[in-house]
């Protein structure tokens, strides 16, 4: 793990020789890891077990061996109290969209930590000022692209002021000024961002970076040294002509 001063005083996620298995096939094992920086990305292969990674950790699925705590609790089975502690932006808008309208997106999670419909309502108008997008309020989500469908998943977990944010390849699929201003977005936030993506130039900067394969921590450091050794090796790679290589 790097030297960079631990995030402030949150907690970070705690893995102790976590694993899951699917049909007794490891997705990911071994894993040992103190999440406390504020900013990491997580890198690897397609297949090498990243998104698995990201649900372990938000406590979507349960660790099949070993364990995952926040502070005093197990995300998978202490649904309500991640609810102020993770959020996750998934790959797919559509796969977290479930409300037709902007306005009802974005009270959902207000509601489900306890506020008031009438408060909900009013964090929902003062969050789209915020961010300039006043006018989406009453619009239905169908009318948005895909990069606004994203950008409206990344409001919705605004909204509930998480303490840590798991992204995951957040950029894939958006234009490249939508993916600009995404990361303007992202890079101006105060929390805590575990962050998948495709493409290392983003990670310039992370505290730490991850680099996964085969379900297991290939390195871990400074992003400066990880990221070019992932850099390297993918080239390496593409420059084989082997599909004997690819794992799937
Ligand atoms: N629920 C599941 N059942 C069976 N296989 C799964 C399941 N979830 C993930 N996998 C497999 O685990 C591997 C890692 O998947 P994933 O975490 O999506 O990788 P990545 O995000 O790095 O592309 C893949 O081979 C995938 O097919
Ligand atoms: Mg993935």
């Amino acid at each position: 793990m790097p030297d960079s001063p631990p995030f402030a005083d949150i907690d970070g996620p705690v893995l102790v020789n976590a694993g899951y298995a699917v049909a007794s096939r490891p997705i990911l094992s071994g894993l040992d890891l103190h999440l406390v920086e504020r900013r990491i990305g997580i890198i690897g292969r397609n297949g090498s077990g990243k998104s698995t990674f990201l649900r372990l950790v938000a406590g979507l699925i349960a660790p099949t061996t070993g364990t995952v705590r926040l502070g005093s609790h197990v995300p998978a089975s202490d649904r309500k109290a991640m609810l102020s502690r993770i959020g996750i932006l998934f790959q797919n808008p559509d796969h977290q969209i479930i409300f037709p309208t902007v306005a009802e997106e974005l009270a959902f999670g207000l509601r489900q930590q306890g506020m008031d419909k009438v408060a909900s309502a009013q964090a929902v108008t003062d969050l789209l000022a915020r961010h300039g997008r006043s006018h989406w309020e009453d619009h239905s989500v169908t009318a948005l692209s895909q990069g606004q469908r994203h950008f409206l998943c990344l409001l919705a977990v605004l909204a509930m002021q998480p303490q840590t944010i798991l992204l995951d390849e957040p950029f894939a699929g958006l234009d490249l000024p939508t993916q600009a201003r995404l990361a303007r977005e992202l890079a101006a936030l105060p929390q805590r961002l575990i962050l998948i993506t495709h493409d290392p130039k983003t990670l310039a900067g992370y505290d730490r970076v991850i680099w996964i394969e085969g379900g297991r921590v290939r390195a871990d450091g400074h992003a400066g040294p990880i990221v070019e050794a992932f850099t390297a090796e993918m080239a390496r790679l593409g420059g084989t002509d082997a599909d004997t290589d690819l794992t799937n």
